[in-house]
């Protein structure tokens, strides 16, 4: 970027990844958004967009802003990256096209509709027991504890070691971040858990008949080899487990903060749906991710030059006024559709469908058994480059 470029543009010192912006970022997003939909974040050296309109324009043209040079602050083209590449995630079409193709013919409609009853069952069986209770850490006891089996079970994963799973989860999101002392923490702590993950994406390590094993035949199947069918199947064990822990954890503390919504939900469980997904809105669990120019280009007026990296603001855009009444509001009935805590275009989550099935079967689970949902104690936040979460949430509930 040239510096008259950048004179053509709203500039911002405001640092995404500082411990005060990740422990309270929306009053900076709102910051963001309203200095510009395109925003030059000195710090880094990087576009922050931040308005819903333009973050969405993005997500759909991958032409013009890739995602193979990395979809964190990494360039691929310039950094090798800490460990080989998604196929899916950071790939671009044709390449990119061939393995999203082998992953829903296994992740497809069909396959959600028969793990409801699985999901419906072990989320009532959880309930069950927190209730018998009184009171529990909502992290730990039921968001971790329902991926980690339901999940986990139809992934195909061994019981043992599973926990490695939600520290590879937080590895991987850290490390689309800067090279700060938060990434360097999670690749120091997080080895066990990456040897782990990369012996459980072969085949001999997966239950014959679960989502990990028909995932690799299915690449197989699309012409893959043995190690990129691993490579496909190391994408769910990353994005499959920790994205809907911290998902479920934010919807259940919005909830307990919020004693009209819980109440709107106890009395007409069905709108156990859109309530998760007014969480993902308004508490959207992967904060920000990032694209990479392949020409240049002007986006919402301001020039961008070939190379460029840009920051989306997924959560700034998701509390956009100019795309959502009343922003700031947790407001269950709302129809958040739209929202792009998802993503959108060729890159949304593949596993939305089974993310929101399992949101489902937790709050419609606790709708049914719990008369009041509130908090017990303070919750404790987890400071992360990428991710919005709580790693502690006390919480009380009196059965109906
Ligand atoms: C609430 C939970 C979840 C959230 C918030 C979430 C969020 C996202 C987002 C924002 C993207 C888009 C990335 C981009 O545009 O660069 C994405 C992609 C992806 N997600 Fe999810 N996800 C969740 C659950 C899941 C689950 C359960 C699975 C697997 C079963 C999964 C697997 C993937 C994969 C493989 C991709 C890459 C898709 C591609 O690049 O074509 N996610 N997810």
């Amino acid at each position: 970027m040239s510096v008259l470029d950048a004179a053509a543009a709203p500039v911002s010192d405001l640092d995404p990844y500082a411990e005060e912006f990740l422990r309270d970022p929306y009053p900076r997003q709102q910051q963001l958004r309203e200095a510009g939909a395109v925003v030059w974040l000195s710090r880094h050296r990087l576009w922050a967009v931040t308005r819903h309109e333009e973050v969405d324009t993005v997500l759909r043209d991958p032409q013009t802003y890739c995602s193979s040079r990395g979809v964190g602050l990494a360039d691929f083209a310039r950094e090798t990256p800490w460990r080989p590449p998604s196929l899916l995630l950071e790939a671009d079409p044709p390449q990119h096209t061939a393995a999203r193709h082998a992953i829903t013919a296994v992740l497809g409609p069909r396959t959600v509709r028969e793990m409801r009853q699985a999901f419906e069952s072990r989320a009532q069986q959880l309930v069950e027991e927190l209730v018998r209770g009184g009171s529990f850490d909502a992290i730990h006891d039921l968001a971790e504890r329902f991926p980690l089996t339901a999940m986990s079970d139809q992934i195909g994963v061994p019981q043992d070691g599973r926990e490695h799973l939600l520290v590879y989860g937080a590895l991987a999101f850290q490390a689309f971040g800067p090279r700060n002392e938060r990434t360097e923490r999670s690749l120091r702590e997080g080895e066990q858990a990456a040897a782990w993950v990369a012996e459980h994406t072969r085949l001999s390590e997966l239950r014959p008949g679960g989502l990990g094993a028909r995932i690799h035949a299915s690449a197989v199947e699309h012409g893959f080899s043995e190690q990129h069918a691993e490579l496909l199947v190391r994408s769910v064990l990353t994005a499959g487990i920790d994205t809907t822990v911290i998902a479920i954890g934010n919807a259940l503390w919005l909830l307990a903060r919020h004693p009209e919504q819980w109440a709107a939900l106890r009395d007409d469980p069905s709108l156990a749906r859109t309530a998760f997904e007014e969480g993902i809105r308004v508490e959207t669990p992967i904060q920000v991710f990032c694209r990479t120019t392949t020409r240049a280009v002007q986006l919402a007026g301001v020039p961008l030059a070939e190379g460029d990296k840009l920051l989306l603001l997924l959560a700034g855009a998701n509390r956009d006024p100019r795309r959502w009444e009343d922003p700031e509001r947790f407001e269950i009935r709302r129809s958040a559709s739209g929202h792009v805590g998802f993503g959108a275009g060729i890159h949304a989550c593949v596993g939305q469908m089974i993310a929101r099935l399992e949101g489902e079967a937790v709050l419609s689970a606790l709708a049914a058994r719990v008369q009041t949902l509130e908090p017990a104690g303070e919750p404790r936040r987890l400071i992360h480059n990428t991710l919005r979460a709580l790693s502690s949430l006390p919480l009380r509930v009196v059965a109906r």
